[in-house]
C-alpha cells in the first residue's frame, strides 16, 4: 500500500491515534498500531515488540511486509537495535545498520530478509518501557528523517496508553475468569441420599467445626474434592482469614 503524502500525514495521525484509542482486544489493537502506523511511512517492514514482564525479552507480536512471520521469535533483553532503545528508552534512527554495532542479524538470517535502515522507538507509560515499535528499510533516498521519527513517536506514545489499556484489560479479564471458575466449584453440591453418603456427609460436617486434620480417602472421581471443599464451607475458616 502506497504512503500518504507528507501533506496528509497530520490527518493520517489523527486517524491513526483515534484508531487505537478505541480498540480495546490485544491482538486488535497490535494489528491496528502496525497496519495503520505503517501507511504513514515510506518502508518495507515495521514491526511491534512488547517487553516480557517476568524475563525482560522483546517479543514480536506482529510483523507487516516482512518476508516471514516473525510471531514466535524473541530477542533477549538488550540485544539488537530494538533492545538498545527499550534499555535507554530512546528512539534512535540508523540509516546504515552495516555500520552499527547494536545491529543483531540473527533475524535477518533467520527470515531471509536484508535490514538496511531502522528507525525505533519506545512505547512508555509512566516511565516504564513496554516494548518499541520499529520501521524498516526506508524506500526515501535520504533515508529516515528526523521528521520521520517525531511522526513514529507520536504515534508510539498514543499507542503504549492503548497497550497499557489493552493489557490490564487482558489480566482482569482472566482473574474474572479464575474467580467465576472458583466460585462455581465452591457452590458445587453434594449429590447423594444413600444411607452411606449420609453417613459421611454427617461425619463430614461434624469434623467441619473443629480444627482437626482431615484425611479423605477413596477412588478416583468419588468426589474427596468436593468433600474438602464442602468441609472448608462448613468450617468457621472462610469468614475468618486470620485462622490460616
Ligand atoms: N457426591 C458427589 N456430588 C456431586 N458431584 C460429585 C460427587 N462425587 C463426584 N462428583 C463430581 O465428580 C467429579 C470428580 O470428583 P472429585 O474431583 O471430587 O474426585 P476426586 O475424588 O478428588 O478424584 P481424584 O482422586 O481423581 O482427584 C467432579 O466433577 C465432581 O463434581
Ligand atoms: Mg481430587
Amino acid at each position: 500500500m502506497a504512503p500518504v503524502p507528507p501533506q496528509q500525514r497530520l490527518e493520517k495521525l489523527i486517524e491513526v491515534n483515534r484508531l487505537i484509542s478505541s480498540t480495546l482486544a490485544l491482538p486488535d489493537l497490535l494489528e491496528t498500531i502496525m497496519e495503520n502506523g505503517r501507511q504513514l511511512f515510506d518502508v518495507e517492514g515495521c514491526s511491534l515488540l512488547t517487553v516480557e514482564p517476568e524475563t525482560g525479552d522483546l517479543l514480536f507480536h506482529t510483523i507487516e511486509g516482512g518476508s516471514d512471520d516473525l510471531r514466535q521469535t524473541r530477542l533477549k533483553a538488550g540485544q539488537g537495535i530494538v533492545g538498545w532503545v527499550v534499555s535507554q528508552k530512546q528512539p534512535v534512527v540508523v540509516n546504515d545498520v552495516s555500520r552499527d554495532a547494536r545491529f543483531y542479524s540473527g533475524i535477518d538470517r533467520q527470515v531471509g530478509f536484508t535490514t538496511r535502515s531502522i528507525l525505533c522507538v519506545p512505547m512508555c507509560y509512566r516511565g516504564k518501557v513496554l516494548g518499541a515499535i520499529e520501521a524498516i528499510n526506508s524506500r526515501s533516498p535520504l533515508g529516515f528523517q528526523e521528521e520521520d521519527l517525531h511522526l513514529l513517536e507520536a504515534i508510539a506514545s498514543q499507542a503504549a496508553v492503548a497497550l497499557h489499556n489493552a493489557q490490564t484489560l487482558e489480566s482482569v479479564l482472566l482473574e474474572k475468569e479464575a474467580y467465576r471458575q472458583e466460585l462455581g466449584n465452591q457452590f458445587r453440591t453434594i449429590i447423594g441420599n444413600s444411607p452411606a453418603m449420609q453417613r459421611v456427609l454427617d461425619v463430614a460436617q461434624r469434623v467441619a467445626r473443629t480444627k482437626s486434620t482431615v484425611l479423605l480417602r477413596g477412588e478416583s472421581g468419588t468426589g474427596k474434592e468436593v468433600f474438602a471443599r464442602a468441609i472448608h464451607n462448613w468450617s468457621p475458616r472462610p469468614k475468618n482469614l486470620l485462622w490460616w
